[in-house]
């Protein structure tokens, strides 16, 4: 069976190949900065945001006990930070919103940041890269985060990017994932 999650990684596996650099903004308990840092491999490297010591702790661990090769970073910092340390082109990276599975649910991501952070992070997305945001709707703060994404998105220019944005219509509250992909031709700006 196709999960959201399964589903968000057959999008990113087609720019997400050995030696590629990736980052992770929401980086929880580490599984997707896990599947990132295998498939990028030892030449490659995974940047990972997350803004509770909690989420840094379960990551490091996880990332030790499957073998990672030591090609992550993990910041403790709000991904609308991330030009203070991503200062290379990214090929592709992901956002899986929402609270810590198992924390605080009242830590959320929360639209005054997710925005300016997705905003940002596309400028340091490649040509040809992509973006994959995972929407939670099922609480207040995801529905509205989620709203606000997609408008902010609907009013890019086609000639820099392409955004689709997927439901899943059978499962409880109808989580999205958002896949935005860069024009090839876009070079930051000159079109
Ligand atoms: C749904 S979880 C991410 C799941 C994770 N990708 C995984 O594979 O386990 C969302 C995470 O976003 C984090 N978060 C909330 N606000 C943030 C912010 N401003 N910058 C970076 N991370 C944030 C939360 O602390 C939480 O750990």
């Amino acid at each position: 069976m196709l999960s959201l999650r399964n589903t968000q990684k057959s999008f990113l596996a087609e720019h997400v190949k050995e030696g590629c650099t990736v980052a992770d903004f929401t980086m929880g308990n580490g599984h997707d900065t896990l599947w990132l840092s295998k498939r990028v491999g030892e030449s490659g490297k995974v940047y990972a945001f997350d803004i509770q010591d909690q989420a840094l702790e379960n990551t490091k661990a996880l990332l030790e006990k499957e073998g990672c090769p030591e090609n992550y970073r993990l910041i403790k910092a709000s991904h609308h930070l991330l030009l203070d340390y991503i200062d290379e082109p990214l090929d592709a990276g992901v956002f899986n919103l929402g609270f810590l599975p198992g924390g605080d649910k009242s830590l959320t991501t929360l639209r005054t940041t997710t925005l300016p952070a997705i905003e940002r992070a596309l400028t340091v997305i490649k040509p040809g890269g992509c973006l994959i945001v995972a929407v939670y709707p099922g609480h207040e703060e995801g529905r509205l985060e989620g709203e606000l994404i997609c408008e902010t998105l609907a009013a890019y220019d086609q000639r820099m990017l392409s955004a689709y944005r997927f439901n899943v219509l059978n499962a409880a509250d109808c989580p999205y994932f958002i896949y935005i992909e860069l024009n090839e031709k876009y070079k930051g700006g000159a079109l």
